[in-house]
């Protein structure tokens, strides 16, 4: 009984090999022989964005008009002298402005502005190349290029605007700083301008009339609250 047992085996052994080698073996090496049910070695995926000449293939669907990509936020100033005005009016600076927050503008500013307009914003760059020869200083009082006012009048949203889309020789930088970090570069090109963003931003009330006692209490505060940026 054992043994016939083990002849069982051996012969169901042999036609197992016998039909492997029947399958495996061609005269082409690189055919892969017979496939018994090829569906489970390939399957018949679909590519993406691949045309199979059926409109309806859900491998190519466009995406619906007007779609946002998740995470992307659509900045809606055209790049014209009215969308650069309209910022110019419109746009505020969103983060609530601290010592922090300019000190990281300065980083920022350091990475992506400096070599063109100088690490203190007079135009002072590395960069030497002619067609970099003409960036203004950001504390210019005489007009720039495009409308009739000068780099030191530029809003924070007229600087946020030319980040976004670049002007002439600057290219647009949207692409490669976060919204977030633009914001934080405009309020550090504030001080280049020779203004104090932390004291706009914290001053929104109506100043009140100057008196002889109020000027002496200012003077008071002030020593305790100049947030001056040092080199
Ligand atoms: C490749 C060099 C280069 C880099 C980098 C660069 N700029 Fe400029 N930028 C210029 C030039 C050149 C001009 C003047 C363009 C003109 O008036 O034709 C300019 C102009 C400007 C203006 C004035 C725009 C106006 O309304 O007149 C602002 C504001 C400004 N840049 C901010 C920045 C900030 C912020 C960064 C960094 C995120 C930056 N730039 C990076 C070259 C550069």
């Amino acid at each position: 009984m054992k043994k016939n047992i083990f002849k069982f085996y051996f012969q169901l052994g042999s036609v197992g090999i016998l039909t492997a080698f029947l399958f495996a073996c061609t005269s082409d090496e690189n055919s892969p022989g017979l496939e018994y049910m090829p569906d489970m070695y390939r399957s018949p995926a679909i590519e993406v964005y691949v045309d199979y000449n059926n409109p309806n293939s859900p491998s190519a669907l466009q995406a619906p008009e007007n779609s946002i990509p998740r995470g992307y936020k659509p900045y809606t100033y055209p790049n014209t002298n009215e969308g650069y005005e309209l910022a110019g009016q419109e746009l505020k600076n969103p983060l609530k402005l601290d010592q922090k927050v300019l000190d990281e503008g300065k980083v920022l500013y350091t990475s992506f502005c400096a070599h063109c307009h100088g690490k203190k914003g007079k135009g002072e760059g590395s960069i030497t190349n002619a067609i970099y020869g003409a960036v203004p200083s950001y504390a210019d009082e005489t007009p720039n290029r495009r409308g009739n006012r000068s780099m030191s009048q530029l809003k924070e949203g007229h600087i946020y605007h030319t980040i976004m889309y670049g002007l002439n020789a600057m290219g647009p930088h949207s692409s490669l700083i976060r919204e977030q970090d633009r914001w934080k570069i405009v309020a550090y090109v504030q001080t280049l301008q020779g203004k104090d963003p932390l004291a706009a931003s914290a001053g929104q009330m109506e100043e009140p009339e100057m008196t002889e006692e109020s000027e002496e209490e200012m003077e008071e505060t002030e020593s305790t609250t100049t947030n001056e940026i040092t080199e």
